[in-house]
């Protein structure tokens, strides 16, 4: 091959969890032959208030023509998550372990929590939302930045049965009332506001706009637990601004709720396949989708993942720069590190404030093992050049993690040289907020590393590659990324709508599950993930539709008709590049364009701000008046290489379109 491979450096190997490709084989096929067998053994580090009925382990059905899809782990077992988080640790005697350092937006504002603290504090908040009415099946958002008291609340919807929905604090309002709405919300947790490097997001005003837009679609919210984040930083300037809004009838103060509740809280045993959490995810229709993930499946998967892919081994400290409002943050922030005892890092703020080597500052800071973050924080960060790395000592690191969007070589070997010393393994994982964990990714101390290539299946997973009409591709080739078969990480339905779970993943291919992701598997089998094949872009690991950029920029009372597209970006990976069809008396100017983006800023959130918006007095379309993106794509790119035109009702249209392209 032409690609040079990198090998895990003997020590990391030595003692890693997996040590060889041998044992991966051995451990792999086994999960694949015989995965009761294999998860049994693993479900075994786990307190089961019931144990699983043995014929009943495991079932699915990925077949539509027998019936509805379904996937069950562990039937008949019980539990609860935040029992074998917390209780756990804390009675095998790590009690005063650190569970998680925090560290603020602003260097001097710092503190930790250990298991024992942390369990308590989830009690203190189990009690709360427990006097709020809250029970099992209850849904509860949460809307907050990455304070401690994130994953304290989940962890407390876990401890007595409540399904969170974590919303990522730079959502808007609207897109926050959207999810609100569709899970019908009994409660929401937020702060006064957050600063995020040098800004100021007043987090409880949005919320109160949301609540506001949910009642004007018939949904009341019960309560509103308000943590007061920005009054306790001894900053007047913040103290000013966090004179916030209060309804009395609704509105209360995380504090003032904690100060009398009890510090125990017995937890409620949940049954396997009950429900864990909904996160919402971009679909290619625009409505966003709410992945639901169980109990017991979600609980071994995530832990598994976490220590054969992170190694993890005691003594370790482990930081994912994730936020909790995507699945990264709640797999590999939360629920992973903690049901492996773990001590992790939790950062609040940016890899630019103050400076732009905070994250190197803070890894050396916390003597950090493992480092998990996302390609365009790297590519952002090799834009400052390699003093600001060379500065800092780095030398406790062992493993560097990647997610969120294919890995360019040029960020791989930045990554690898300069930041992991020529002598830690990346681990390139490709995953998705519907699997819940990896599921195609090296492990440190046992597969030998090509940039760019997220290599091989993590156990119970197994991926192929099908061609336009279903076949199965062997060997080398390009293709969908399918997966077989489910890992008890997987995605259960849609909440609330089953029929588009069945439609969106498992329609195109009957007996799969389609990640809507293409991949390449190269003459060494090593599985090359190309990116989306299906509406959706990747802007700096969000994901996101065309359909519902679109929808917005068409609400614009000058727009007649939008087309967005990705454009690949040098830092962002992709970027939008909208195409703009004004009303027949508008004109197309730069007061329009600003408009735009404003609107989209605000309606979804400031990272899904096009970057080019384009006039098109008309759009590319077949006969039949389907947009043709693929032709949009290419005059995005500059590409003059369109290809057959033929199907086009205006061939003409082209030619204008590259016309009009502004100089990007
Ligand atoms: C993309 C994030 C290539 C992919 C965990 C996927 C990746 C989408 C990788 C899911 C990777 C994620 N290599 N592409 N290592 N990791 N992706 O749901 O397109 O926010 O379908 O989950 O990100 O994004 P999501």
């Amino acid at each position: 091959m032409a690609e040079k491979m990198y090998y895990p450096n003997s020590e990391l190997a030595r003692e890693a969890h997996c040590a060889s490709m041998e044992q991966y084989k051995r451990m792999h096929e086994k999960s694949i032959k015989e995965p009761v067998q294999f998860w049994g053994e693993i479900a075994k580090q786990f307190y089961w208030e019931t144990p699983a009925i043995e014929d009943k382990f495991f079932s699915y059905n990925f077949d539509l023509s027998k019936g509805d899809i379904f996937i069950k782990w562990m039937e008949g077992a019980s539990t609860n998550i935040s029992f074998n988080l917390l209780d756990k640790n804390v009675k095998s005697g790590n009690g005063d372990k650190i569970a998680f350092y925090w560290e603020g937006n602003d260097p001097e504002d710092y503190s930790r929590l250990t298991y024992r603290k942390l369990l308590e504090e989830t009690c203190r908040f189990a009690n709360v939302l427990k006097s709020k009415g809250v029970s099992v099946g209850d849904k509860v958002v949460i809307y907050m930045p990455m304070i401690l008291e994130l994953p304290i609340a989940m962890l407390a919807c876990t401890r007595i049965g409540a399904i969170h929905s974590v919303v990522f604090a730079g959502y808007s309002s609207d897109s926050l009332a959207e999810r609100i709405l569709d899970s019908k919300a009994k409660v929401l947790i937020t702060t006064d506001g957050v600063w995020r490097g040098e800004k100021l997001l007043l987090l409880k005003n949005i919320c109160d706009e949301a609540t506001a837009k949910a009642k004007k679609h018939g949904h009341q919210l019960e309560s509103c637990i308000v943590v007061a984040h920005l009054r306790r930083l001894n900053n007047p300037q913040a103290m000013d601004v966090a004179n916030v809004s209060w309804d009395d009838d609704r509105d209360v103060w995380w504090h003032d709720e904690m100060e009398d509740a009890e510090a125990s809280c017995y937890p409620v045993w949940m049954a396997a396949e009950d429900p864990l959490f909904i996160l919402y995810t971009s679909g290619s229709t625009g409505k966003p989708k709410g992945v639901l993930h169980t109990t017991a499946g979600y609980l071994i998967y995530a832990a598994t993942t976490f220590k054969y892919v992170f190694d993890y081994h005691s003594g370790d400290i482990y930081w994912c720069t994730a936020d909790c409002g995507w699945i990264t943050g709640h797999t590999y922030v939360v629920y992973g590190p903690l049901a492996n005892g773990a001590t992790s890092v939790i950062f609040e703020g940016t890899p630019f404030y103050p400076e732009n080597d905070r994250y190197w500052s803070i890894i050396d800071k916390y003597k950090v093992t493992q480092f998990y973050t996302a390609p365009t924080a790297i590519r952002s960060l090799m834009k400052f050049g390699d003093e600001l790395v060379k500065k800092h000592s780095l030398s406790t690191l062992k493993v560097l993690g990647s997610v969120g969007e294919p890995i360019n070589t040029e960020a791989w070997l930045w990554f690898y040289n300069l930041v992991g010393h020529s002598k830690c393994s990346i681990a390139d994982t490709f995953w998705q907020t519907e699997t819940g964990g990896h599921v195609i990714t090296p492990l440190p101390g046992a597969t030998p590393m090509k940039p760019g290539s997220a290599t091989f299946p993590f156990f119970g997973v197994l991926p192929e590659l099908l061609d336009e009409d279903g076949r199965v591709i062997e060997g080398e080739g390009e293709g969908y990324l399918v997966f077989r078969r489910p890992w008890p990480g997987m995605m259960r339905t849609l909440y609330g709508n089953h029929q588009r779970f069945q439609n969106t993943y498992f329609d195109r291919f009957n007996g799969f599950y389609c990640t809507g992701d293409g991949a390449r598997r190269d003459a060494d089998g090593y599985l090359w993930v190309t990116g989306r094949i299906d509406d959706m872009l990747n802007v700096s690991g969000h994901l996101m539709s065309t359909a519902e950029v679109e929808s917005v920029l068409a609400e614009h009372s000058s727009v007649a008709e939008a087309a967005v597209v990705s454009k690949s970006h040098p830092v962002k990976g992709q970027c939008l590049y909208c195409f703009i069809t004004p009303n027949a008396e508008m004109t197309f100017d730069e007061k329009l364009q600003v408009e735009l983006k404003k609107k989209v800023r605000e309606r979804i959130g400031p990272f899904a701000q096009p970057d080019v918006i384009q006039h098109a007095p008309a759009l590319p379309k077949t006969r039949s008046g389907k947009i043709m993106r693929r032709m949009l794509r290419k005059i995005a790119a500059g590409d003059r290489n369109i290809g057959d035109t033929s199907t086009l009702a205006d061939e003409t249209v082209i030619q204008l379109l590259f016309e009009l392209r502004p100089c990007v």
